[in-house]
């Protein structure tokens, strides 16, 4: 099969900037994958899930890949568990509804997070006190280079905050085709997160469900992150990050009202929305709301980075690039970027 060429891959990712592929294609399986795969061979290659969590800088010149991997099968199940495997390219939210609809639990505290099955491990996608590896099994991947097919379970994929092999040590170097979820067949309820058990009170909730948690989730997410059909957006275009408690407790004198929550290992989690609102292009101003041409600065969650329509990949780093600036200036905390950014 022969790609498409000079494609426009603004309508493939969520922040929907223009930028062109110099070739283009999805694929269904493996053998699609690996002739394509050789078709390119010299050209660099981008794989694209949901392009949810992507910032294209420029053009591509190469090759990209867009995973349409389908399916979801259940495995095996024992007394406590179902294992239920999904092709790379399922709609992550479709999955996790197909698994509330069968009343498995574990994944409700990850709905509505945008983005397909196959991208969930790269970063251990999380949310309202639920992290991927939490509830991940093993996944497929093939691997580039050596042609071979690779199996990882939990303890390969080295994942953190944000976090795997797959985004660091083992960078570009596979493609990952299903992930196997490990799911309770008896509801274990997680609400340790505030604003889930304030909102299921809010709903009425009398008797807690994995669908009434699902349900919460995706109202407060609703209330709060704009919608990529709306305005485009990556989510969270930073990490919160960790320092040592002395060097918070030092902050907190400074700045009374600074946002942490402890971490395990002597670290605290700074919100970096809270940073970056107290934070602006001038001193005494905001990037809260902050817009420059058509790339802005979400006004409900300013660790959100948005396209209000023609901003270019190029204008949404800069804004970036002097948000972190002005926050290592002010607290001498330096931010990274949670989105991939994609620079050839
Ligand atoms: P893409 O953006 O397509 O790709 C991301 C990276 O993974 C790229 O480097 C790509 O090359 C690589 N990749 C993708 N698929 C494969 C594959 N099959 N094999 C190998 N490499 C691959 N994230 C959270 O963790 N928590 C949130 O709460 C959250 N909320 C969000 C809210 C909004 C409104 C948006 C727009 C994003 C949010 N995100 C969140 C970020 C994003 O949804 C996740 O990171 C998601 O997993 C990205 O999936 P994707 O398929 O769109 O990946
Ligand atoms: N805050 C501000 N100003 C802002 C935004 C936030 O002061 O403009 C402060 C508030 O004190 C707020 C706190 O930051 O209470 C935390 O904000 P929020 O609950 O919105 O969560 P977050 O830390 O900004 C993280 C994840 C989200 C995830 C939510 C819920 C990261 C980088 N982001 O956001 O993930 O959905 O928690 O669990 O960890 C993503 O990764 O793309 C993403 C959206």
């Amino acid at each position: 099969m022969r790609p498409a060429e000079n494609t426009s891959l603004g309508p493939y990712t969520t922040f929907g900037v223009e930028s062109r592929a110099r070739f283009f294609s999805p694929f269904r399986d493996l053998t699609e994958l690996t002739a394509l795969i050789d078709w390119g061979v010299g050209y660099p290659l981008l794989v694209l899930g949901g392009g949810s969590n992507l910032l294209l800088v420029n053009d591509v010149d190469g090759l990209v890949l867009k995973n349409d991997i389908k399916g979801i099968t259940e495995l095996h199940e024992d007394n406590e568990y179902v294992y239920v495997k999904a092709g790379a390219g399922e709609n992550w939210h479709r999955f996790v509804l197909y698994c509330i609809e069968r009343n498995w639990s574990g994944l409700e505290n990850l709905s509505l997070i945008p983005g397909s099955v196959g991208a969930s491990p790269m970063q251990n996608i999380g949310a309202y006190g639920v992290e991927v590896e939490d509830l991940f099994w093993d996944l497929e991947a093939w691997h580039i280079h050596d042609r071979k097919l690779v199996t990882f379970t939990r303890s390969d994929c080295g994942f953190g905050y944000r976090e795997s092999v797959f985004k660091r040590k083992y960078k570009d170097q596979f493609v990952i085709l299903n992930v196997t979820y490990r799911l309770r067949k008896k509801p274990r309820f997680n609400t340790s997160y505030g604003a889930i058990e304030q909102e299921l009170e809010q709903m009425g909730v009398k008797q807690l469900s994995v669908k009434a948690i699902s349900d919460a989730v995706i109202r407060i997410r609703s209330s709060k992150l704009p919608d990529p059909k709306e305005i485009g957006n990556a989510g969270s275009f930073f990490k919160n990050p960790s320092v040592p408690v002395p060097v918070f407790e030092e902050l907190k004198t400074r700045f009374p009202a600074i946002v942490g929550y402890p971490n395990a290992g002597g670290t605290v989690k700074l919100a970096a929305g809270w940073l970056i609102e107290q934070c602006g292009p001038q001193p005494g101003t905001s990037w809260k709301g902050f817009r420059r041409g058509d790339a802005g600065c979400h006004a409900k969650q300013a660790l959100v980075l948005v396209n209000y329509g023609k901003a270019t990949g190029k204008q949404i780093y800069d804004l970036s690039e002097d948000i972190l600036q002005s926050v290592k200036l002010r607290f001498g905390v330096e931010l990274e970027r949670e989105v991939n950014v994609v620079c050839s």
